[in-house]
């Protein structure tokens, strides 16, 4: 085999393969940098930590330079384009042709998407239990509370309450309505979703929505600023359901946001395949803790007083079902940004 042939061969896998001298210098380094915005020429004699704009996992920056020694670690590593890269470093002493130690080699394996991966499939399983046990306990609620229901509309009648026994029953039958709504919200969280599927201007449906809540956004005195892709094709989605997720979402960021800020509304055509629909929801509310990030799909996590914490799992649900995806990212500022993807065929 030629040198040329091992030259192709180490260039085209698909991991970051690197040797460094004594004095931690690149010796060699493959083609793949160039995934990370450098250039092999740019790099070659240069420090190692040249590239460790790092902040590690599980090993202190220090012990970089004991890099001689076989092992395996896993570390984070912003690349020259500011992007972050999980990866795994696995590095061993590099001997030269008389046996002697000259410097180290070693492998980098970008794991980002792998973990991203896996995150998500271990959030579909959490997502699933959780939802299993929200329901048997709906199941459970959902008859006592018939009762009660009943019950207190028989003595209502029965003991005709007067003065403050009236506003006592009222609250009592308020809030037994307020359960029966979680309930049957709950239940229809967890029933397989059948969508009826028609095609739909999503500007037309994010109007509808923002008709709905209306009363809402203007008593906070909040503007609406919409901005629709023209290109933009017909979507194929459920209406109602879509009414609901559309309705959730806004209605999150009208209550996150002070009076008299504006929330705009966003819709893309990427028509790039695969063809996706976007709609962006932007306000400039209070935001989300960051440790609170990871908990916000959960259904009945909320941070309000009355809250049921159910908006966005169930319009999570949804999208999914759509074969689509919700994010939620902080904006720079102040607020959040709300990414509904929905596929365009
Ligand atoms: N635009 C937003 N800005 C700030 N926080 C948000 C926003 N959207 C959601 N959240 C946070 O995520 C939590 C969960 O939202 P979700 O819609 O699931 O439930 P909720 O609004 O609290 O109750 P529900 O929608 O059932 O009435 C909220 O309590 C809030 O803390
Ligand atoms: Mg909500």
């Amino acid at each position: 085999m030629t040198e040329s042939f091992y030259k192709k061969l180490l260039d085209n896998v698909s991991d970051l393969i690197w040797a460094v001298d004594m004095e931690g210098r690149f010796m060699y380094i493959n083609d793949n940098i160039k995934e990370w915005g450098y250039d092999k020429d740019e790099l070659i004699g240069k420090p190692f930590v040249n590239i460790l704009n790092t902040r590690r996992i599980g090993k202190r920056e220090s012990e970089i330079s004991m890099l001689g020694m076989s092992q395996t670690f896993e570390m984070e590593i912003i690349d020259k384009r500011g992007k972050t890269h999980k990866v795994v470093v696995k590095s061993s002493p590099l001997q030269g042709d008389k046996g002697d130690i000259i410097g180290v080699m070693g492998i980098i394996r970008d794991v980002t998407e792998m973990q991203l991966l896996e995150q998500k499939l271990k959030n579909e399983e959490r997502m699933a239990s959780l939802g299993l046990l929200a329901t048997g306990i709906a199941h459970e609620i959902r008859n006592p509370l018939s009762s009660v229901k009943m019950n207190l509309a028989i003595l209502k009648q029965r003991l005709k309450p007067e003065g403050v026994d009236i506003e006592h029953f009222e609250i009592a039958q308020e809030e037994v309505a307020n359960l029966e709504y979680i309930v049957t919200e709950l239940l229809d969280y967890a029933k397989p979703i059948k969508l009826d599927l028609v095609r739909l201007d999503l500007a037309k449906a994010i109007e509808n929505a923002l008709a709905t809540i209306k009363g809402d956004y203007q008593q906070k005195k909040i503007s609406i600023r919409t901005s629709f892709d023209s290109e933009a094709p017909m979507a194929l989605i459920d209406e109602v359901k879509m009414h609901q997720v559309l309705l959730n979402v806004l209605l999150n960021a009208v209550q996150a946001s002070d009076s008299g800020s504006r929330i705009e509304v966003i819709t893309q055509f990427i028509n790039t395949p695969p063809e996706k629909l976007r709609i962006i929801v932007n306000d400039s509310g209070h935001g989300i803790h960051a440790d609170d990030m990871k908990y916000i799909f959960d259904p009945f996590f909320s941070k309000k007083k009355n809250g049921a914490g159910l908006g966005l799992s169930i319009a999570r649900n949804i999208i999914n079902n759509h074969g689509g995806d919700i994010r939620i990212d902080p904006l720079p500022e102040k607020g959040v940004s709300v990414c509904l993807e929905l596929p365009a065929n």
